[in-house]
C-alpha cells in the first residue's frame, strides 16, 4: 500500500511537471508562415516603416546596427546585412528576414527580434508578417 501511495505521487507530480515542460518547449517551437496579406500597394513607407520602427530599428539603425543591417531605411533593408541580402524582392518565402520573423529558420537564435531581449521588444503578428510578405511580393518597393 505503501509503495502504490508513492507511485500515486510520483505520477500526480511528474505528469504537471511534464505538461509545465512541454509548454516552455512549445515557445521555441517554429512557427508556421502566414499568408501574404490580400492589400495591393503595400510600400516600404506606408506599411512598413511603422512595423519596423516599432520592433526592429532600436537594434537595426545607427552607427552599428546589429548584424550591420539597418531597417530605417529602404535602401538598407534592400541592401541587407553581413549575410547578404535578407530581402528578395519578389519571393517573400525566400528572405531570410520573413523566416526569421515567422520563426522559421531552424536555430532559434536567428528568431527576430531575438527572444527576451533587454527592449522586451515581443515576436511580430501574422498580420504584420503577412504584411511584409506582400511588399517583398510586391517587389519591396
Ligand atoms: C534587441 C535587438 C534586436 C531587435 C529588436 C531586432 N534585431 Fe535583428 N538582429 C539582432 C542581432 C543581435 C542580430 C545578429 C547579429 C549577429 O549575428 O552578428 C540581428 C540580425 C538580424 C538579421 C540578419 C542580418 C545579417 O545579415 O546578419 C535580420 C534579417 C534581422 N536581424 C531582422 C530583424 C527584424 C526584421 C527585426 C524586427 C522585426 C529585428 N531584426 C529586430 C538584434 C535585434
Amino acid at each position: 500500500m505503501k509503495n502504490q501511495t508513492w507511485i500515486k505521487l510520483t505520477f500526480a507530480l511528474a505528469v504537471p511537471l511534464g505538461l509545465a515542460l512541454t509548454a516552455t518547449a512549445d515557445d521555441a517551437t517554429p512557427g508556421t508562415l502566414p499568408p501574404a496579406a490580400a492589400k495591393q500597394g503595400v510600400t516600404y513607407t506606408g506599411d512598413i516603416k511603422p512595423i519596423f520602427d516599432n520592433s526592429c530599428t532600436k537594434c537595426h539603425s545607427g552607427d552599428k546596427p546589429k548584424g550591420r543591417l539597418k531597417l530605417d531605411s529602404l535602401d538598407g533593408a534592400l541592401k541587407g546585412g553581413k549575410e547578404g541580402k535578407a530581402i528578395i524582392a519578389g519571393n517573400s518565402a525566400k528572405s531570410s528576414l520573413v523566416l526569421r520573423v515567422a520563426h522559421l529558420s531552424k536555430d532559434d537564435d536567428d528568431w527576430m527580434p531575438p527572444q527576451h531581449n533587454r527592449a522586451h521588444i515581443g515576436p511580430l503578428t501574422p498580420e504584420q508578417i503577412g504584411l511584409i510578405r506582400a511588399w517583398i511580393d510586391q517587389g519591396a518597393k
